[in-house]
């Protein structure tokens, strides 16, 4: 494992996306993984300058977002489609049909989920992973629980992840309580893992992950069975370590 501690998460989000223009400059093709929250947000502000800066062009990128909430529409302000719009893909060239966020909604989950895992096959497998970290050690919304998921799934979310993505609602009624997320199985099958914590909240999960057992009890706890994993680290984050 990669495990290096950045001031802050503006430094952090450079290295990120330092490593993803670096790729798909030498690879052109690339499949990113890409994850929603405040932790990404500076690695998509940087991945915006540097193609506004002529630096590097999505139009050959494929992306699969981790997860989508259930019960609310896509079009809503809340829903992780909205925000990956407006924190990256409205600013950038990568072209519409290339983005795959999964369907909150979907008619047949169990054939929605399928599918979504067909569709990352079909297209090369993801070859960076973006990620964040729950404060209870989750990872897409791979909850804390007794088994290891393989592929796409629809989730009951914890009472954590609840309390701390609350926030972003008008009231807690309205904050959805199942998502469909990427499993551990499909997150594992990346090539590569970039996973972004900063701030003291996380502290505790960031240790459990790197020092505490390999465990569904702690979901990122299975990276360090990965073989190309960065963890990159604010010092808060890093605090407990
Ligand atoms: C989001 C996701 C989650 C978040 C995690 C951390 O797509 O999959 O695992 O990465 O909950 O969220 P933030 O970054 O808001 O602290």
């Amino acid at each position: 494992m990669d495990i290096k501690i950045f001031k802050d998460l503006n430094e952090i989000g450079r290295a990120a996306a330092d490593i993803m223009v670096s790729h798909i400059s030498s690879h052109g093709k690339t499949v990113l993984g890409l994850a929603t929250g405040a932790s990404p947000l500076s690695t998509y502000k940087n991945l915006i300058k540097d193609y506004e800066n002529g630096k590097v062009s999505f139009k050959s990128v494929i992306s699969f977002n981790l997860d989508e909430y259930c019960s609310i529409p896509a079009s809503d302000k809340n829903s992780y489609n909205t925000f990956m719009h407006r924190e990256l893909f409205d600013h950038i060239d990568i072209p519409e049909e290339n983005i795959h966020i999964p369907d909150g909604n979907p008619e047949d989950p169990s054939a929605f989920c399928a599918q979504y895992d067909e569709m990352i096959k079909n297209a090369g497998g993801i070859d960076i992973q973006l990620l964040g970290i729950g404060n209870n050690g989750h990872i897409g919304f791979n909850e804390p629980s007794d088994t290891f998921k393989k592929g796409t799934f629809i989730v009951n979310l914890s009472e954590s992840t609840v309390q701390a993505n609350m926030i972003y609602f008008n009231s807690p009624e309205e904050m959805p309580r199942r998502a469909v997320t990427m499993g551990i199985g499909s997150i594992m099958q990346a090539k590569e893992i970039i996973l972004l914590a900063g701030g003291k909240a996380k502290a505790q999960a960031v240790r459990d992950m790197l020092k505490g057992d390999i465990t569904p009890l702690c979901p990122a706890s299975i990276l360090r069975e990965h073989p190309n994993a960065h963890i990159f680290l604010d010092r808060n984050a890093a605090s407990l370590i």
